[in-house]
C-alpha cells in the first residue's frame, strides 16, 4: 500500500539512476514487453509535460531537455533495433509500414536533438531554444500516443508470445547499454535529479 501510494502521487520525475533499476526489476520479473515499453513512455512524459509546460521556467525546461534527450536514446533506440526491426521485417504490410514510420519518426527527434546540442542548450537557453525543444517534446508525444494506439495492437497480432519476451529481453539489456554509455560520455547517467547535477561519477552497474 505504500508503495501504491507513493507512486500514486509522486511529482518527481525518475532519476536516471531509478530508470536504471527499474529496467533490472522488470528484467527480474519478466515484465511484458508492451506494458514495458509503456512504462518508458511515462518517463518521457515526465520531462514532456515541463517542456511544453509554458509556466515553467527555462532552467526546469532546460534540465528536463537533456533528461527527454538522455531517455529518448535509451529508449529510442533499443526500440528500434529490436521491436522495429522486428516489424520492418514482418510478412504483414500493415506491420511493416508501423515499423517504417516509427522509425522516420525517431529520425526526425534525433536531427532536432543534434539541431538543439548544436545550439548549445545544454550550456545556455534562447527563444529559439525553447520553441525547438518545444516542437521535439510535441512529435515524441503525438509519436508515443500513435505507437500505444496504434502500433502496439498490430505489433502484438503478428508476433509469438516467444518473439515478445524475447524482444523484451534484448529490449532491456539494449537499455541497459545505452544508460551505460552514458557515462562514458557524460556525468549525468546515475546522477540526474532535478536542480543537483554533479561531476562525481557513482554509476554502478
Ligand atoms: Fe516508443
Amino acid at each position: 500500500m505504500a508503495n501504491f501510494l507513493s507512486e500514486t502521487f509522486r511529482t518527481e520525475p525518475h532519476s536516471l539512476e531509478e530508470v536504471r533499476t527499474s529496467l533490472d526489476k522488470d528484467l527480474a520479473d519478466h515484465k511484458q514487453f508492451f506494458p514495458l515499453l509503456k512504462e518508458h513512455h511515462d518517463f518521457l512524459e515526465e520531462s514532456i509535460s515541463v517542456i511544453m509546460d509554458k509556466d515553467a521556467t527555462d532552467f526546469q525546461k532546460q534540465e528536463h531537455l537533456e533528461r527527454f534527450f538522455r531517455l529518448v536514446e535509451m529508449h529510442g533506440k533499443a526500440e528500434q533495433e529490436v521491436l522495429y526491426n522486428h516489424l520492418k521485417a514482418n510478412p504483414e504490410k500493415e506491420a511493416r509500414l508501423e515499423g517504417f514510420a516509427g522509425q522516420d519518426e525517431h529520425d526526425v527527434a534525433f536531427q532536432l536533438e543534434a539541431e538543439l546540442t548544436g545550439m548549445g542548450y545544454k550550456t545556455e537557453w534562447s527563444e529559439e531554444i525553447a520553441a525547438k525543444a518545444k516542437v521535439v517534446a510535441g512529435l515524441v508525444k503525438n509519436h508515443i500516443k500513435e505507437e500505444e494506439s496504434t502500433m502496439f495492437p498490430i505489433a502484438e497480432e503478428n508476433m509469438t508470445e516467444e518473439e515478445l519476451e524475447d524482444m523484451r529481453d534484448s529490449y532491456i539489456q539494449k537499455c541497459l547499454g545505452y544508460l551505460i554509455n552514458d557515462r562514458a560520455e557524460a556525468i549525468y547517467a546515475g546522477n540526474w535529479k532535478m536542480g543537483t547535477h554533479t561531476d562525481a561519477d557513482n554509476f554502478h552497474h
